[in-house]
């Protein structure tokens, strides 16, 4: 009998991984629309949709531990034959895309805890006021914002990148995170 156990020869990642991967993008993509919608609601009213923002906002936060960890522990890496280059892009697009899922959450929390006020979130805790920080909060706010356009173009490559992996490369770098995709013979 083989002393190797299935995970240690699956080539799949564990399902916690597309778990992760999918309730944040789900996440991100609320938090992204919920900020759209709050730009445009007055000032004076904008603390509730805001709440809710912050706390979308916070769970991708939470959430971004235990992702890395199972992205490192549970995911064994895809077999491809893709060229050195392509292999690097998609090194720096995760990278990034990881960078934007911290420094989001993070400059955010910044920006409303140097305000100079109180800021409840969608009724369940406040979050701690540190003073007015004008600097802190001005360059907190602008990054925040400096990001958006940022993650927009980094998820739009991302989703080129993963269709042209399934349509043009016909390799299993979809499959991976889209078990119905998957080969009845792999
Ligand atoms: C995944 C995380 C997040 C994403 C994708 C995100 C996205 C956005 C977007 C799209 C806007 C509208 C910006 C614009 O169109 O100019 C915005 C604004 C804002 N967000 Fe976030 N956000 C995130 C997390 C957070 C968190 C955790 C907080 C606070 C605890 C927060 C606080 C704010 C504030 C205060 C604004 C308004 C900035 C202003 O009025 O100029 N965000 N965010
Ligand atoms: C329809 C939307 C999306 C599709 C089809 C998609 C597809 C994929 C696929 C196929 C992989 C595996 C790549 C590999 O193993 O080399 C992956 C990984 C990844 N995706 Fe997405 N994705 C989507 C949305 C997003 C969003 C919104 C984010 C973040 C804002 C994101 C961030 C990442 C990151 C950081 C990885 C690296 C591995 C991991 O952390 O699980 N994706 N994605």
């Amino acid at each position: 009998m083989s002393d190797v156990s299935e995970t240690q020869i699956s080539r799949w990642p564990h399902w916690f991984v597309p778990a992760l991967h999918w309730i944040m993008a789900l996440l991100m993509a609320a938090a992204f629309g919920i900020g759209q919608v709050m730009e445009e609601v007055p000032r004076a009213e904008r603390a509730e949709i805001m709440g809710y923002h912050a706390l979308v906002g916070i769970s991708v936060l939470v959430l971004f531990l235990p992702r890395i960890l199972a992205v490192l522990r549970l995911s064994p890496p895809a077999v491809q034959d893709d060229p050195r280059l392509v292999k690097i892009m998609a090194r720096i697009a995760h990278g990034l895309l990881y960078l934007a899922m911290i420094a989001m959450p993070v400059t955010g929390l910044l920006a409303v805890m140097t305000s100079g006020r109180n800021f409840p979130v969608a009724g369940l805790f406040s979050l701690p006021d540190l003073g007015r920080i004008e600097w802190l909060h001005e360059g907190a706010e602008e990054i925040h914002e400096f990001f958006v356009p940022v993650l927009v173009t980094l998820v739009v490559l991302h989703v080129i990148a993963a269709v042209w992996h399934h349509y043009i490369r016909h390799d299993d770098v979809l499959a991976r995170y889209v078990p119905s995709l998957r080969r009845r013979d792999s």
